[in-house]
């Protein structure tokens, strides 16, 4: 059994879901750009109808209830909700969002708010993007402004999620909106990103106190192909670009000297200004924690990656490492191609607990695709999802026994919905969407969770 009070949550993102990109006044997003550019998007998919929650929220929240969820994750549309990212707001776009979290608490289920789930206002990229120190200052005005109308209603906040995708793959590799391919301004990106983390957690923090607040990372274990040096020193660089550079700057206050050495050929820092870590590592309530799979590298490069791989032209996101490798470790893949290994979860927790100041930890995304099919009975069998999940509870469970504070577990992802650069073909969802028709299945993994929601979190 988890302990009593363990939040029980599935998580979406607002351009992954919503659709309805011209309703109510919202403005551009990155994204939208991105997906009208040809071969960003495999098949030319676009987000604009994606799975209607815009329009379908009672329908997707009686869904949770049904599931028994005690909380849901969700992400704000920026350009929803301030069109240019600056300047005016969008009164229609703050009230969708205040009929969701109303819907939420009318079934006693815990909103959970991400400030920024990749979709940048259009207009601020114009102006530089992530990469320009404007940006963060930007966030922290709109962070302050969505938590001022919504601080009353919702009690759990998160600022940036992911920031290293957000940087690496939307400025290094390209492979994300806007698809730039330059390292040095991903750098950038990456540090504003932080300052942005950090400016909205104080701006948070001064109007509401009762809030709880939070920074999301996506980790991965990384070992070394072998114990020869140029494996080991690649594993080094790559957990460092991955892991450290975001959790210590959160939750040290400081940046891996290793990783300014590996990366000092691209930038002499000048944009880290005195006073920028102690921001960044503004004090959080929690950190929330997504979790998929493990990398094993080697200094040799090719060896094609799995873990690498993109489904578009892409450049490398391995700024200063383009040489790494990413070496199958020979697990069983998702059809992401990503391995499952539920042992890294719990390494990751481990290394939090040990090596890091203690806070209260979230699993806010874990979860895998599988290539769902409606079977001729009307249902859809995804036991490899089942295994997938139920494995990697197992090790919260574990991790809890342990005595590592983790609080709460939300499922990657409530519904099927808009993969980025890979469209609609990767499903994600403990629920089935049929594109056509809009019509939600629950697949045997939502039964399956709700059943084990209802026994506490094990079954067996
Ligand atoms: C991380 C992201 O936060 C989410 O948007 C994405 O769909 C999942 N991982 C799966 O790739």
């Amino acid at each position: 059994m988890f302990p009593t009070g363990f939040v029980w949550g599935a998580a979406t993102s607002a351009y992954q879901i919503e659709g309805a990109l011209a309703a109510d006044g919202r403005g551009r997003s990155i994204w939208d750009t991105f997906c009208s550019q040809d071969g960003r998007i495999v098949g030319g998919d676009t987000a604009e109808i994606a799975i209607d929650h815009f329009n379908r929220y009672r329908e997707d929240v009686k869904l949770m209830a049904d599931l028994g969820l005690t909380a849901y994750r969700f992400s704000v549309s920026w350009p929803r909700i301030q069109p240019d990212g600056s300047g005016a707001y969008n009164r229609k776009g703050l009230d969708f969002y205040k009929r969701l979290v109303d819907e939420l608490l009318s079934y006693g289920i815990d909103p959970w708010l991400t400030l920024y789930h990749w979709d940048l206002p259009q207009a601020l990229e114009d102006a530089g993007g992530w990469p320009s120190r404007d940006t963060s200052k930007r966030f922290a005005d709109f962070a302050a402004t969505v938590h001022a109308e919504l601080g009353d209603r919702v009690r759990n906040w998160s600022t940036v999620n992911e920031p290293w995708c957000a940087a690496f793959l939307g400025y290094a590799s390209g492979e994300h909106a806007p698809g730039r391919r330059e390292p040095a301004a991903a750098l950038r990106a990456a540090h504003h990103l932080n300052l942005a983390h950090g400016l909205a957690v104080q701006a948070m923090r001064a109007q509401n106190p009762d809030s709880l607040i939070g920074g999301c990372v996506n980790v991965y274990p990384v070992t070394a192909a072998t114990n020869s040096e140029a494996d080991q020193d690649a594993a080094r660089r790559i957990d460092g670009l991955q892991n450290r550079f975001f959790l210590d700057a959160l939750l040290k206050g400081s940046y891996p000297e290793d990783v300014l050495a590996d990366l000092s050929h691209l930038s002499d820092m000048e944009f880290i200004h005195d006073g920028d870590l102690a921001t960044i590592a503004a004090p959080i309530d929690m950190l929330l924690i997504n979790y998929y799979s493990r990398f094993t590298v080697s200094g040799a490069p090719g060896g094609a990656a799995s873990a690498a791989a993109a489904p578009t032209d892409s450049g490398s996101p391995w700024i200063g490492s383009e040489h790494v490798g990413f070496v199958n470790g020979g697990r069983p893949v998702t059809s992401m191609g990503w391995e499952v290994d539920g042992s890294g979860l719990l390494e990751m927790l481990q290394r939090l607990t040990d090596e890091y100041p203690r806070v209260p930890l979230y699993i806010s995304e874990n979860g895998a695709a599988y290539d769902d099919v409606i079977g001729e009975d009307g249902a859809v069998h995804d036991p490899e999802r089942v295994d997938y999940i139920d494995a990697h509870l197992r090790i919260c469970h574990t991790a809890i026994e342990s005595g590592i504070p983790l609080q709460g577990y939300f499922a990657w992802s409530l519904m099927d919905n808009f993969e980025w650069a890979w469209g609609y073909g990767k499903r994600f969802g403990l629920v089935y969407v049929d594109y056509e028709t809009q019509a939600r299945t629950m697949k045997s993994s939502a039964l399956w969770y709700a059943d084990a929601i209802r026994h506490g979190g094990l079954l067996g």
